[in-house]
């Protein structure tokens, strides 16, 4: 059975008129009767009961009926079906993203186009009034041992009696990776923005950053620590005191996959709203 005559049936069934059937499927009702009956003539028996309007099917009529309905169903799951795996793929690049440790980042790091991407895809990011209330600064190769004394200089302080392994360890998350960069919150002053959605814009920025890194085929993770929080460690990387380290971005070509995420449900995140009873009672009294 074509899929044209399973429309014609389906519509017939709905309809219960030969007309309105065929004016439902846009076709003249002599293309439809002519297509039926040719179903009818095909099948070997009366499939209508006779007559010039639509009486009603046979019973082997309806037997016929019963399987359309059973192929509509199965064709209305298959197009279902291709429709989210399409809709899938669409954002698989979201849905596969997994932040790489430094540990399995190599060389070669990122070159300055691709980081300048990184940078547009974050400027691309919802912005409430285009503040872009953020900013990224870069570690030269040359620059990461003076940084690493940095590192080194704040885990003293906050731990007087850190052992040289623990010292070795803070400058390692100062040069260990390809790539380094801090991201920086700036929240602009004197706008009507509220601070949160500057932060939530500035957080948003981030994410884009890292799926465009993951889309380039780099693997990137952002990481903080006590340290981004220190205020002289700040200012040594040449923070405003309005500032904020939000986290430092550690990029690089991908030795070893992250392990994929684990299935998630999205209704975990959704919920419907539902007014409050005396709301609804509110809204039924007469003004
Ligand atoms: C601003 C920011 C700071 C973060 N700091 C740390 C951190 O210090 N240590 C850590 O283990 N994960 C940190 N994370 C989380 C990781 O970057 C990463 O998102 C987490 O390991 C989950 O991995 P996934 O991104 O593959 O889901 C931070 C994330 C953000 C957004």
């Amino acid at each position: 059975m074509k899929q044209d005559q399973i429309r014609y049936f389906l519509a017939l069934s709905r309809e219960q008129d030969w007309a309105r059937a065929a004016q439902a499927c846009a076709v003249s009702e002599q293309e439809l009767v002519r297509v039926l009956k040719a179903v009818e003539s095909e099948y070997g028996c009366a499939l209508f009961k006779p007559g010039g309007r639509f009486a009603g099917l046979t019973a082997e009529g309806h037997e016929v009926m019963a399987q359309v309905h059973a192929l509509s169903r199965a064709f209305g799951a298959l197009e279902q079906c291709f429709r989210y795996g399409q809709r899938k793929h669409a954002v698989a690049s979201l849905l596969e993203r997994r932040s790489v440790s430094p540990k399995r980042l190599c060389e070669p790091a990122p070159d300055d186009e691709a980081i300048g991407l990184m940078i547009a895809a974050a400027m691309s990011a919802p912005d409430h009034g285009g503040l872009h209330p953020w900013r990224i600064i870069m570690f030269p190769p040359a620059l990461r041992d003076v940084l690493a004394n940095i590192f080194e200089r704040e885990k003293l302080r906050r731990d007087p009696l850190a052992s040289d392994k623990d010292l070795q360890r803070a400058r390692e998350h100062a040069t260990r990776s390809p790539a380094l960069l801090a991201f920086v919150i700036s929240p602009k002053a004197r706008t009507r923005v509220p601070e949160r959605e500057q932060l939530l814009a500035a957080g948003a920025a981030l994410s884009n950053f890292l799926n465009a890194a993951h889309q380039l085929g780099y693997g990137a993770i952002a990481l903080s620590g006590e340290r981004t929080f220190d205020a002289t460690f700040c200012s040594e990387l040449g923070l405003e005191d309005w500032e904020h380290l939000a986290c430092f971005v550690c990029l690089g070509s991908i030795a070893k996959a992250a392990p994929a995420r684990k299935s998630m449900q999205p209704s975990t995140r959704l919920s419907t709203w539902v007014p409050c009873d005396a709301f609804v009672h509110a809204l039924r009294q007469p003004a």
